[in-house]
């Protein structure tokens, strides 16, 4: 795992943008898994911009989220596929055919998850795949314990992850309490992972995952297993990490880095 410490929340966020874009540059057909979460809204900000600026093309791009909540319709305002339309659909010009997100109203929603399994693979496989980790350490909505070779399925969610996502629901209480989420297993099947995480109240979490023994009760914790996972952190998120200065150091005296520094 390659961790990243930008001075703030901004400069991280741009460094994930430039990478994404980057990688749409050199592969346009790119398979993309994407997140949600406040995390990636100035991230999708800063993506639209550079296909206004840029002209980044997302024309041939295809794309799968993580997740998706039980229950809310496409055109629920709290639904992820909403979020991901007003966010960066709607604002870019990919081919909306080409968005994926797991139907949270199928009637079989077992069949829906192996079905959304089947069209990853089709697709070949995720070339990058974006991720943030939740306060209980969830990567998609792989709450503690989520086996390491689990595929796309549904998940309870935990007292932890209904209290840091209800405020953003028009009735908090109205939070379905389940959600149909890539498996561990499927993320980490990914070619590359970004992981974006700012802010001081992801500093505990962040330690654990990065540092900590790799553990299902901290599903990110996982991603140490990743051949090629890049964390992309603020001052605030890394402040509870030993390696900081190492992780600087790094990124500082790392050729590869040099056209991001
Ligand atoms: C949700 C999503 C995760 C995301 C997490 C972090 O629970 N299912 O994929 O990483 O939120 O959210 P935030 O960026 O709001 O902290």
């Amino acid at each position: 795992m390659e961790v990243i410490i930008r001075p703030d929340k901004e400069k991280a966020t741009e460094l994930v943008a430039k990478l994404i874009a980057k990688a749409v540059r050199a592969r346009p057909s790119l398979v993309l898994g994407l997140a949600t979460g406040n995390t990636m809204e100035p991230l999708y900000s800063k993506l639209v911009e550079m296909h206004r600026k840029e002209k980044l093309d997302f024309s041939k791009c295809r794309t799968f989220n993580l997740d998706e909540y039980v229950g809310l319709e496409a055109d629920n305002r709290n639904s992820y596929r909403h979020y991901m339309d007003e966010h960066l659909f709607s604002r870019i010009n990919i081919d909306r055919r080409n968005t994926h997100l797991p139907s949270g109203t199928a009637k079989d929603l077992e069949k829906e998850c192996e079905k959304y399994e089947q069209k990853i693979k089709k697709c070949g496989g995720i070339d990058l795949q974006l991720l943030g980790i939740g306060r209980s350490g969830h990567i998609g909505f792989n709450e503690p314990l989520s086996a390491f070779f689990s595929r796309t399925r549904v998940k309870a969610l935990t007292p932890t992850t209904i209290a840091q996502n209800s405020p953003l629901f028009d009735r908090p209480e109205g939070m379905p309490k389940r959600a149909m989420t890539m498996g561990v297993g499927t993320i980490l099947e990914a070619k590359r992972i970004v992981t974006l995480v700012v802010g001081d109240s992801k500093a505990d979490i962040l330690a654990k995952a990065v540092e900590g023994p790799v553990t299902s009760m901290v599903s990110a914790s996982a991603l140490q297993l990743h051949p090629k996972c890049i964390v992309i952190t603020d001052a605030a998120a890394a402040a509870g990490l030993q390696g900081k200065d190492y992780y600087k150091w790094i990124f500082e005296n790392e050729p590869e880095w040099d056209e991001f520094r």
